[in-house]
């Protein structure tokens, strides 16, 4: 990194107002143990595993396990049965960025304060190793030891996500929705697929590792769809109020890109009234689940307000 962006992003980490829970900081040391521990076993091509590595222990902010954990907890469960759950969402998340990036796709060389993988490796290895990054999330899931129920559960939960993520980034960078669709349906549907479904599985696999029942489940699923729709809007709104040098990736691009966005579509105040809605309703979902959801209403407070 360059002695001024360095600068640049100590001075944004001093003054930057809004801090992170330290719930999410504590939860990524074991996230990232837990991730490093997977990625060291890796066997193949030590230039494939370099990769992965790359694009997965590189600073991420790992809201999606730290989801999966924070809800098992919230179901009743011990968080140490939902880290490989957790794991297998990152590297699925890991994998969209990679491709998420790519020339075909947004052409992006920045990604979370380095150069993005295909800058670093061509694109051939960038489009192999999110490929691989997929597949492996599913052998990590799979666990013989697991509840036969709960493998089967998680597994579906991941794939659904998984396809739903891709179909959204199927209408975002593609299109191909309903002829008559107006632009605030195609916008809803874009983001919940492309973003809002993952987080929701991150919610919902860690309610299934606690084996929750109904009720709670049920609970973490609204939350987690309040709070999936959420993110993408106020990642929306971070790519035009934010700088480059704060975020870590490239901002200031959605418009010229032709993308919808929340601000592009209902402008910056309804788009600021929308994200207040949404985290009003996740917080309120969680509340049957008693204190032990304490850290996931903190948690939604946070990403209601991140600036990166
Ligand atoms: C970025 O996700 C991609 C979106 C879905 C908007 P994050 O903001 O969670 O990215 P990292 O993992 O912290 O880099
Ligand atoms: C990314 O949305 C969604 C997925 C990777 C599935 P964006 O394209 O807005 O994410 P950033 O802004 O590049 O992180
Ligand atoms: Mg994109
Ligand atoms: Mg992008
Ligand atoms: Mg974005």
């Amino acid at each position: 990194m360059s002695l001024v962006l360095y600068n640049l992003l100590a001075v944004h980490a001093i003054i930057d107002p809004i801090c992170e829970p330290s719930i999410l900081e504590d939860l990524r040391g074991e996230i990232e143990s837990d991730l490093s521990m997977r990625l060291d076993a890796l066997t193949g091509p030590k230039s494939l595993q370099d990769a992965i590595k790359y694009s997965v222990l590189n600073g991420g902010k790992r809201l999606r396990p730290a989801l999966t954990l924070l809800s098992c907890q919230a179901a009743g469960g011990d968080k140490c049965d939902a880290l490989a759950a957790g794991s297998a969402l990152e590297l699925i998340h890991s994998f969209s960025l990679v491709h998420d990036d790519l020339p075909a796709m947004d052409d992006d060389k920045l990604r979370r304060g380095q150069p993005t993988l295909h800058i670093k490796t061509g694109e051939a290895m960038a489009i192999l190793a999110g490929d691989a990054m997929m597949s492996l999330a599913f052998q990590w899931i799979t666990d013989p030891q697991q509840d036969v129920s709960i493998g089967n559960q998680l597994t579906q939960e991941l794939a659904d996500a998984t396809t739903r993520m891709i179909v959204g980034q199927v209408y975002d960078t593609l299109g191909g929705f309903a002829a008559d669709s107006t632009p605030a349906q195609k916008l809803k549907l874009t983001h919940q697929n492309k973003t809002a479904a993952l987080i929701r599985a991150a919610c919902r696999m860690g309610g299934i590792c606690a084996d929750s029942s109904d009720e709670q489940l049920k609970a973490l699923t609204t939350y987690g769809e309040a709070i999936g729709l959420m993110f993408q809007i106020v990642d929306d709104l971070i790519d035009v109020t934010q700088s480059t040098e704060h975020v870590g990736k490239a901002t200031g691009k959605d418009q010229q890109a032709g993308k919808l966005t929340y601000p592009g579509v209902f402008g910056p105040d309804e788009s600021k009234a929308q994200v207040l809605h949404l985290r009003n309703e996740a917080k309120k979902a969680v509340i049957p689940l008693g204190d032990l959801a304490h850290p996931l209403i903190e948690l939604c407070d946070y990403m209601a307000v991140r600036t990166k």
